[in-house]
């Protein structure tokens, strides 16, 4: 929960069902999409890349996010509106607002609209804006100016969310009824979940070929409006996810888990967990501590004090499900590339990859030896990566480093999701931990 929110505010948020069955948890099948048509890695990844390099300073607004990117993006299904319509949202662990993509289309819908590209709130019998009074609008940013008529009966709750890197939502803050499966195979009916429905999208992290057909972003963050929030108070204030190797062929099935699975399959996961920390000055943000990194199993002479948050809020490291590349701070980055070219006897390719720093030319060898990177975290748990979390193919025969370093104007250090390929992550936002095993992923 976050913390600059008042609690009776929560209250507001209350959710309500109409079939409840006891110890049921949220499974919703996570997918991964590639991008249409096929782009090659290096240009999937460098857009993210610009992407993130030109974030905001978290410091100058309260909403900024992780700016969901569409390359190596996890997507859920969610079924919203009266009767349902399906919509693929990108799973983000870096943003607060669920919000889709509307048409307040209301006739012949399918002349202005590719069928199923966009949520018809005119469709839905269950759908109503909040009003702009509403205790739950005071928890969404809105534009400015932001007419609101107390006394008029229809006077809707106006958000605009944006992301860091500029990209940005707006339309009308929202509620209507989602259809979900529960572990028990059964449907049930959630009334009033709050979303955006968004009229205005812009930017190139939420739009365009790069959000690769997506109808809007799943927010799993800590805030009191996140899909994570809204539905932690009927299945349990945790969720988890596997992201499997996209590589694989067929891709692997794997699922968002909202509320506690516990009882079928803890059994054999040996979860390692380290802390989740609070900033206030970003109450969006899964963060975690990183205390030190090692090169096989030489600990790196890194200043500790790179990786933690300053008094602005700057600094730390979040754990985000919609950036693809992981980023570390330049002097750590630095560190972590001189350790690994003295470690691998391999020859550099004959030119360049633009956008990454270290990459080899792996035609000769035919299983290359790579250096085990492992990031020693607060808690003493040991997050230890296959390097393919960390080492991409950027073309035929070349391996490139999926490390970033963070620039100054980013100010912030991101676990992307390449890093947590192949891990159960739980998210556990009672006790405030991250949970994680390298062999919690077999169910899925
Ligand atoms: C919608 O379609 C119907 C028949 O399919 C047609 O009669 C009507 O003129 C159309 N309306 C608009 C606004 O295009
Ligand atoms: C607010 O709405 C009421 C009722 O519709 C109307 O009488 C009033 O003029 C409106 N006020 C403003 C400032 O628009
Ligand atoms: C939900 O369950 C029904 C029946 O078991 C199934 O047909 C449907 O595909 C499921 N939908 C999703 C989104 O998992
Ligand atoms: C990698 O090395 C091989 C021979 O050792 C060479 O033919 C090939 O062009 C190199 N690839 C790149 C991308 O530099």
């Amino acid at each position: 929960m976050s913390p600059s929110f008042p609690s009776s505010l929560f209250i507001t948020l209350c959710l309500w069902f109409l079939s409840a069955s006891a110890n049921a948890y949220l499974r919703l099948p996570l997918l991964h999409k590639t991008p249409l048509p096929l782009p090659s890695p290096t240009q999937t990844l460098l857009s993210d890349i610009h992407r993130l390099k030109s974030r905001h300073r978290f410091v100058n607004s309260p909403v900024v996010s992780g700016a969901p990117s569409g390359s190596g993006q996890y997507f859920v299904q969610l079924r919203l509106g009266s009767p349902p319509q399906p919509l693929l949202l990108v799973a983000d662990t870096g943003s607060d607002l669920l919000w889709v993509t509307c048409s307040a289309c209301r006739h012949n819908c399918s002349s202005f609209h590719s069928p199923g590209s966009t949520f018809l709130p005119r469709h839905s019998s269950s759908f109503s804006p909040h009003h702009c009074f509403d205790p739950a609008c005071s928890l969404v940013p809105h534009p400015n100016p932001n007419p609101c008529n107390r006394t008029r009966l229809h006077s809707p709750c106006r958000y605009r969310y944006s992301y860091s890197d500029g990209s940005m939502s707006s339309g009308f803050f929202s509620k209507d009824t989602a259809t979900l499966n529960t572990s028990s195979d059964r449907e049930d009916k959630l009334e009033k979940l709050s979303f955006g429905c968004g009229f205005q999208i812009s930017g190139p992290s939420v739009s365009g070929p790069s959000f690769n057909g997506a109808h809007g972003v799943m927010g799993l963050g800590r805030g009191a409006i996140s899909f994570a929030s809204q539905l932690g108070r009927r299945f349990g204030n945790k969720f988890s996810y596997c992201l499997m190797d996209y590589t694989l062929s067929p891709p692997p099935t794997s699922y968002l888990i909202i509320g506690d699975e516990q009882n079928t399959i803890s059994s054999n996961r040996k979860m390692s967990f380290t802390p989740l920390l609070i900033n206030p000055l970003s109450p969006t943000f899964y963060y975690i501590e990183i205390k030190s990194v090692k090169i096989n199993s030489a600990k790196l002479r890194i200043d500790p004090s790179v990786w933690s948050v300053d008094e602005l809020g700057n600094g730390g490291t979040i754990v985000d499900s919609g950036t693809t590349l992981t980023f570390v701070p330049e002097a750590a980055y630095v560190k972590i590339v001189t350790a690994i070219k003295r470690r691998v006897k391999l020859p550099s390719p004959g030119k360049l990859t633009p956008g990454f720093g270290l990459c080899f030319n792996v035609t000769r060898v035919a299983k290359p030896k790579l250096p085990r990177l492992s990031l020693e975290l607060s808690g003493g748990s040991m997050l230890k990566p296959p390097p393919r979390n960390y080492f991409i193919d950027t073309e035929e025969g070349v391996k490139c480093l999926a490390l970033q370093p963070a620039g100054k104007e980013m100010g912030i250090s991101v676990i992307g999701n390449l890093m947590q390929q192949g891990f159960l992550f739980e998210f556990d936002r009672d006790r405030s931990r991250l949970g994680f095993s390298r062999r919690g992923c077999a169910f899925a």
